[in-house]
């Protein structure tokens, strides 16, 4: 039996040959893999995860790829979890422990979270991708980050070829980072657990939150309110991946020692800081962006959007490489003004 037929008789997976990429990324530029295998079902997962296929480096996991960015075609399989199913673990007094499969839409978990007086999540509404992509890059938004209410992991670890469960202290989490970005293409993420407070208090000191609910004219908001709020500010500030392809923020805002940001500040007044720890500082990545002049700017389909600097669109026709050519001329312009390195936040291929 060939790799393909191999793959073919485990039931729950749908393969593709020599497949498209284009519509598995939200920046949907071209790319191909030599294999896509979509994987419905996660009963499908250890004999999947122990056929040759799947070892080796050129097995690439993918959500709903929306922190992905392809500069060139993908030369082995790519795994595409498309696993669903929320299940409540455990319920406590003052908290409940659900178990999320990772191909769940993480918006429609926010939702179903909410719905049932589940909180915490609010925050980090219409974050696109799935739920087993939020705990790589320990999704954040508005004063939240997922890794808070994380309580484990349940992965596939391709080093050991067995099953773990990562409790959150393993996980690592950190700002945009966690030990699955550390270890990229260790671990595949199979379930999430999350363990959700039924009170808890609102999140609302991120600027602009507090006016979007007055202008929402909601004087007491509850969770619900603030998840309408981010997601109006969101739709606002951030180009829609459905119509617009990108990946949100492409580069992490940069983290310097408190003397480096207190420098930059002396020059730069206006720029944006945010304590980190006694040491250290986070800097404003989008106005050291727009500071160059990268704001709205296009050079043929790879643009800067002009509704929100850190965020690179694909205007229609853009290849991979050449957004990651555009970006890696803003990381230029950066660093030779202000001395600072942009680290980009998707994964580039
Ligand atoms: N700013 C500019 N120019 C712009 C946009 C912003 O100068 O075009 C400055 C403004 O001073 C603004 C400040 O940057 O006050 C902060 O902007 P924003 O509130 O949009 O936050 P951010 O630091 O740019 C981060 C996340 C976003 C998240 C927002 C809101 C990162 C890399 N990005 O952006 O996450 O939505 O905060 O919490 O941390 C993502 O990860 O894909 C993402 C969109």
């Amino acid at each position: 039996m060939n790799d393909a037929s191999q793959i073919k008789a485990i039931p729950g997976c749908t393969i593709y040959e020599n497949a498209s990429l284009l519509e598995r990324t939200t920046f949907r530029v071209p790319a191909s893999a030599s294999m896509l295998i979509d994987v419905h079902d996660a009963n499908a997962l250890p004999a999947l995860l122990e056929s040759s296929i799947a070892q080796g480096e050129n097995a690439l996991i993918l959500g709903e790829g929306s922190n992905v960015l392809f500069t060139r075609d993908w030369p082995g399989v790519v795994l595409a979890l498309r696993t669903r199913g929320i299940g409540i673990i455990e319920e406590h007094d003052d908290a409940v422990l659900v178990r999320v499969a990772a191909g769940e839409h993480w918006n429609d978990f926010v939702h179903w979270s909410l719905d049932r007086g589940l909180f915490g999540l609010e925050n980090l509404a219409l974050i696109p991708g799935s739920v087993g992509a939020t705990p790589i890059q320990n999704i954040g938004a508005y004063g939240t980050e997922v890794g808070e209410f994380v309580h484990a992991v349940a992965a596939w670890d391709r080093i050991t070829r067995k099953s773990v469960r990562l409790a959150r202290d393993a996980c690592a989490f950190a700002y945009r980072d966690s030990l699955f970005k550390r270890e990229p293409g260790r671990y595949l993420i199979m379930a999430v657990e999350f363990q959700l407070p039924r009170q808890r208090e609102l999140r609302l000191d991120y600027s602009g939150v507090r006016e979007e609910l007055a202008t929402m004219g909601v004087a007491q908001p509850d969770a619900r309110a603030v998840a309408r709020a981010i997601t109006r500010l969101r739709t606002r500030k951030l180009p829609d991946p459905a119509t617009t392809g990108n990946a949100g923020s492409f580069f992490k805002n940069p983290i310097v020692t408190q003397m480096q940001a207190q420098a930059l500040k002396l020059s730069n007044p206006d720029l944006p800081l945010w304590p980190v720890s006694g040491a250290h500082a986070k800097l404003s990545a989008a106005w050291l962006i727009e500071a160059c002049n990268f704001k709205g700017l296009r050079e043929g389909y790879a643009g800067i959007s002009s509704q929100h600097a850190l965020v690179l669109i694909n205007h229609g026709q853009a290849t991979g490489a050449q957004i990651w050519g555009l970006a890696q001329r803003v990381q230029s312009a950066v660093l030779e003004r202000f001395g600072t390195v942009l680290e980009p936040e998707p994964l580039v291929i």
